[in-house]
């Protein structure tokens, strides 16, 4: 760390949500982006000027070489995940590595090697995690409030979203997947988190490619190349079994034609002793006592700071202390390892169950 005693970070990837990173952790004074690069030059110049951040470096390795720097934001595609992440831990850097860990499970299963052997801080993009409610559950399930959690259906059905069509994003190649791997991957990571983490052991499930094929259901994240490819997903449904008995349906779509809660994520869980939904931004809990059901809103806090900026001090305080983060690189792998199997079992038509070797 820096003798002024601020963490040091370094941006890989100055597109959409690096962006977005460096305005939560210009929030916290005891870090300072010191540097930045993307592929595409011009882009990690022009944020530096946005943000008055002092070093533009030509390609990542050279942002790496820097000793000064002590942590990165991994903020690319998702097919350099892997070896971007492994290549900074390797180079004594923490790494705040955006979703999904990896393209797919294999390259997920070599970022876990790497910290295994590197030991520096390794924490996956999840800021729905952070989010207060969600926050507020989780507290109320570890007090008991909902016994086992036995059957969870979560989701998030967008009626037009297809990101950047033709870019990455829509590529097989490059992204590893569509509205599964991009956004199923939140609502997994969340789901599994609140059912306390059980273990995924089986999966059956089915994709669809209803839109993108003929360019429809365009959404607003990303600039279209109507020159560029799309051979991913538009749809995902699927059952997921755990080792403890439990259920989890997940259902993603970046386009359909549905309005299912007008458009938002959802997860609604079902317990021994009570349940939860969460759904729109709002919270409920729900139970039954003398015979009569009794429900109980969560309630977002007034000027609430939002979820990124708690995400972004996780990180700094888990390198501080020495701790394992929330989202581990264990979780990352388990999701990777899920979303594979949803793939394959739509491709054999067979229950599928996950490779944990
Ligand atoms: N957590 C979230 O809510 C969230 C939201 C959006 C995107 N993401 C994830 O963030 C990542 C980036 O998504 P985005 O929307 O910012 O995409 P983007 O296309 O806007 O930005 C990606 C940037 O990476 C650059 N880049 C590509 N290869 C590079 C390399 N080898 N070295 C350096 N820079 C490189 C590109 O030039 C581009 O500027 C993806 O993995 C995506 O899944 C997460």
């Amino acid at each position: 760390m820096s003798a002024d005693s601020q963490l040091h970070i370094g941006v890989i990837g100055a597109g959409n949500i690096g962006n977005v990173h460096i305005n939560e952790f210009k929030k916290l004074p005891d870090t300072k982006i010191t540097g930045i690069t993307d592929v595409f030059l011009p882009s990690a110049e022009a944020r530096a000027k946005e943000h008055g951040i002092p070093n533009v470096y030509a390609n990542y390795e050279q942002l790496l070489q820097d000793s000064s720097i002590d942590a990165v934001i991994v903020a690319v595609p998702n097919q350099f995940h892997a070896d971007i992440a492994i290549h900074a831990l390797k180079a004594g850097k923490h790494v705040l590595l955006e979703k999904p860990m990896g393209i797919h499970a294999a390259a997920a299963k070599a970022i876990v090697q790497a910290h295994k052997e590197t030991g520096k801080t390794l924490m996956i993009s999840h800021q729905m995690r952070w989010e207060s409610i969600n926050q507020q559950l989780k507290e109320q399930i570890d007090k008991g409030a909902l016994g086992h959690i036995y059957n969870v259906k979560t989701g998030w059905l967008r009626r037009k979203g297809i990101p950047g069509w033709g870019t990455w994003f829509t590529q097989m190649s490059k992204s590893g997947g569509g509205p599964l791997i991009d956004i199923g991957v939140h609502m997994l990571d969340l789901s599994l988190h609140l059912m306390g983490n059980p273990k995924p052991v089986s999966v059956f499930g089915t994709t669809y490619a209803e839109f993108g094929p003929k360019r429809r259901g365009i959404g607003t994240w990303g600039t279209p190349d109507w020159n560029g490819t799309y051979d991913v997903e538009d749809l995902a449904t699927a059952l997921i079994k755990m080792d403890n008995g439990s259920t989890l349906t997940l259902d993603v779509s970046w386009a359909a034609h549905t309005d299912m809660l007008d458009n938002q994520p959802y997860i609604y869980l079902m317990g021994t002793e009570g349940g939860a939904s969460l759904r729109g931004g709002k919270g409920k809990l729900f139970t039954e006592v003398f015979d009569r059901t009794a429900d109980v809103e969560l309630t977002q806090p007034a000027n609430d700071a939002g979820p990124r900026v708690r995400m972004s001090r996780h990180f700094v305080d888990c390198i501080r202390e020495g701790k394992e983060p929330l989202t581990s690189g264990l979780s990352g792998l388990t999701n990777n390892l899920v979303l594979e199997a949803i793939y394959e079992s739509s491709r054999t038509g067979n229950v599928v169950t996950l490779d944990w070797n």
